[in-house]
């Protein structure tokens, strides 16, 4: 049966683990891409012999057109948004435009197509949507008995950034467009998902990349334990050496997330298309970790547990307004659309952690490791 699938949002964390899913279904997979003064395929790379890219932006309409009247897909995955939180405040036209208005270019582009029957569209929506709204657990159900509060496909949205608002502005449109011209529009109300191609900016990578750096400064310094932090607070320094290193500079370490592997999520996107009528799903683990949690996770995985003293909380990073709690409820994707995640919470800081402790040795050659060189030294 004849498969194609365009990807908006190809050379991010999502789309490119999408792309790789459905070159192993046996799709045709056309990539949309931004055109860069600098080369932004990193994702990709070992995929560009396989797929077709093309050149595009969703905020122009006739791009958006013209891409989907020449390529005749079956699919279509909406990845592509301005999706940090923390610049949606400093940049809400801009979000808008891409994260709203991008959807709605799609969208119109679908009603008018001649071939509208035929192809399915994914829209990737944002527990962002929820805001600092919750449910309360009354009955039994998915979700443990530790966590009282929760969010499923039934909690209001009380969107709390301009980047939460653009995703539910996107979110209503799907459902408009869907009732009122027929289109088969799923959305994803994914929870936060994270990897080793996680963008630098947000919260999971930067620490990870951090733990990088930092083990591999450690092992250039041929030290272990004996560490001691500079007077002003801002550096780490060992004794006996000029050397330092700067802390890692963070927001709100008390914010709880619901983290899994984006690999297991683009799974429940293309799921969402193989059904005969369009919905709406959460997907979530069903489990909340704080970001000070993943901080222990991650730092566990290079042998440190005491991490305190290396992190500074600094209020550049604090939002104007925050969401405090997300943890979702993916009850309806696991019994209709059979999803299942894979790679539990531990997993993912550790293999975040080693893939970032593996790209900073490659920015020094020949380094043996700390263990290696300390006990050269003993
Ligand atoms: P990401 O890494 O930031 O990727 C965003 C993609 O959108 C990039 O390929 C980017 O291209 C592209 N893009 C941005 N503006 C565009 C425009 N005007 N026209 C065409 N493409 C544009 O995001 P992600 O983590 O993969 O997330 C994928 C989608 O899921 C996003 O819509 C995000 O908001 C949503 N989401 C993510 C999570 C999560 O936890 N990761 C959770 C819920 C929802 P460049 O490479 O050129 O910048
Ligand atoms: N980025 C960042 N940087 N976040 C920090 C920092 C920091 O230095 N310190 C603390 N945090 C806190 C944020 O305040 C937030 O509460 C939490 O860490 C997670 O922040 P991000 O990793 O930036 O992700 P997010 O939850 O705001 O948004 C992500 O998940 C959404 C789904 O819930 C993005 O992927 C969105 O695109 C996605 O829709």
């Amino acid at each position: 049966m004849y498969k194609k699938a365009i990807i908006f949002g190809i050379t991010g964390q999502d789309g490119s683990y999408l792309a790789e899913l459905l070159l192993d279904k046996g799709y045709k997979v056309v990539g949309v891409t931004r055109r860069s003064s600098t080369p932004n395929t990193q994702n990709i790379n070992h995929i560009l012999q396989k797929i077709n890219l093309i050149e595009g932006d969703i905020t122009d309409p006739f791009s958006v057109n013209t891409i989907i009247n020449l390529e005749k897909p079956t699919e279509i995955y909406n990845l592509a948004a301005q999706s940090h939180v923390g610049t949606s405040f400093n940049q809400p036209n801009y979000t808008w435009d891409v994260t709203a208005g991008g959807v709605l270019n799609i969208l119109e582009a679908l009603r008018f197509s001649p071939r509208k029957d035929h192809i399915k569209f994914y829209q990737a929506s944002s527990s962002e949507m929820f805001g600092k709204n919750f449910s309360t657990k009354t009955k039994k159900g998915f979700i443990s008995d530790q966590y009282s509060k929760y969010q499923d496909e039934n909690t209001p949205f009380v969107p709390q950034s301009p980047y939460a608002i653009a995703k539910l502005a996107a979110h209503h449109l799907v459902r408009n467009y869907r009732d009122s011209y027929g289109i088969h529009g799923s959305c994803g109300i994914l929870f936060n998902h994270e990897s080793e191609r996680r963008g630098e900016k947000f919260v999971t990578r930067k620490i990870t990349k951090w733990i990088g750096r930092f083990s591999n400064w450690l092992t250039y310094m041929c030290v272990g334990s004996d560490m001691t932090t500079a007077s002003d607070g801002d550096t780490i320094h060992v004794s006996g050496h000029q050397e330092f290193f700067p802390k890692l500079r963070l927001g709100n370490l008390d914010a709880k997330r619901d983290w899994g592997h984006a690999e297991d999520y683009v799974n429940a996107m293309w799921l969402m298309l193989q059904q005969d009528k369009p919905d709406d799903y959460v997907v979530a683990m069903g489990e909340t970790h704080s970001v000070r949690e993943f901080l222990d996770a991650a730092f566990d995985a290079v042998g440190i547990s005491d991490w305190e003293d290396f992190v500074v909380v600094d209020p550049e990073f604090y939002r104007p307004s925050e969401v405090d709690y997300l943890l979702g409820d993916p009850q309806k994707a696991m019994l209709n659309l059979g999803w299942a995640p894979k790679v539990s919470f531990k997993e993912l800081a550790q293999r975040m952690v080693y893939n970032d402790v593996q790209k900073a040795r490659l920015r020094r050659p020949s380094l043996q490791t700390v263990s290696q060189c300390c006990s050269q030294k003993r």
